[in-house]
């Protein structure tokens, strides 16, 4: 019975640059039973962050990539999405852009989140910039990744009111606490279609 279940969920690498509270929920999420996720490995370009700290406490198997060449990281990862059977790639608060080689060359879906309602504000700062131009409504959005930046087709997205007290950092807490509930479902959505 139980290998029944795990033989349903799916390998997923989750590539980080720091914090990793996406990681965390994605990790508890690939503990339910009804999720499809195999958390199988993290990757990550930089060693002394609380994500990879999270990442060796609970055994997942961790690579620290050095960034200096980026060809020669990318090579690297790409060797260890093979030796680790990875299905799916979730970037999350990965801040190094993929090359076109490296989504070519993987070939199956990476996905992404980004704490705007792209496809308005991509790219940095999407808070200070929301909170500058008096939007009233933020969000986050998990979509596919494709050659550019913050783009490709949504999986899900959520928006919240802005409130006449926020201001970027109070805006920021409240998204990310929006990404880690919907990061996990967009995953097990998209995996229940791959
Ligand atoms: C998240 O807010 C995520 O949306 C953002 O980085 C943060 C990572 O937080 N990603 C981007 O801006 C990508 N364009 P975390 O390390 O706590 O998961």
């Amino acid at each position: 019975m139980v290998k029944l279940i795990g033989k349903k969920k799916k390998f997923c690498a989750v590539f980080i640059s720091g914090r990793g509270s996406n990681l965390k929920s994605i990790y508890y999420y690939s503990k339910k039973k009804y999720s499809k996720i195999n958390l199988k490995l993290v990757i990550s370009n930089n060693l002394n962050i609380k994500g990879v700290k999270f990442a060796n406490k609970n055994k997942i198997n961790t690579k620290v990539i050095n960034y200096y060449n980026k060809n020669r990281a990318e090579k690297k990862i790409l060797y260890y999405l093979a030796k680790y059977k990875i299905e799916l790639i979730c970037l999350a608060g990965f801040m190094k852009v993929l090359s076109k080689n490296f989504i070519k060359k993987f070939n199956k879906t990476i996905i992404n989140i980004h704490p705007s309602l792209l496809p308005k504000y991509k790219g940095l700062n999407t808070h200070e910039r929301v909170i500058q131009n008096k939007e009233k409504y933020s969000g986050c959005t998990v979509h596919i990744v494709n050659e550019k930046l913050d783009s490709g087709k949504t999986i899900l997205q959520k928006r919240i009111k802005i409130l006449k007290s926020d201001n970027p950092n109070k805006l920021a807490k409240k998204i990310l606490k929006l990404e880690n509930q919907l990061y996990p479902r967009a995953i097990n959505k998209i995996l229940s279609k791959i």
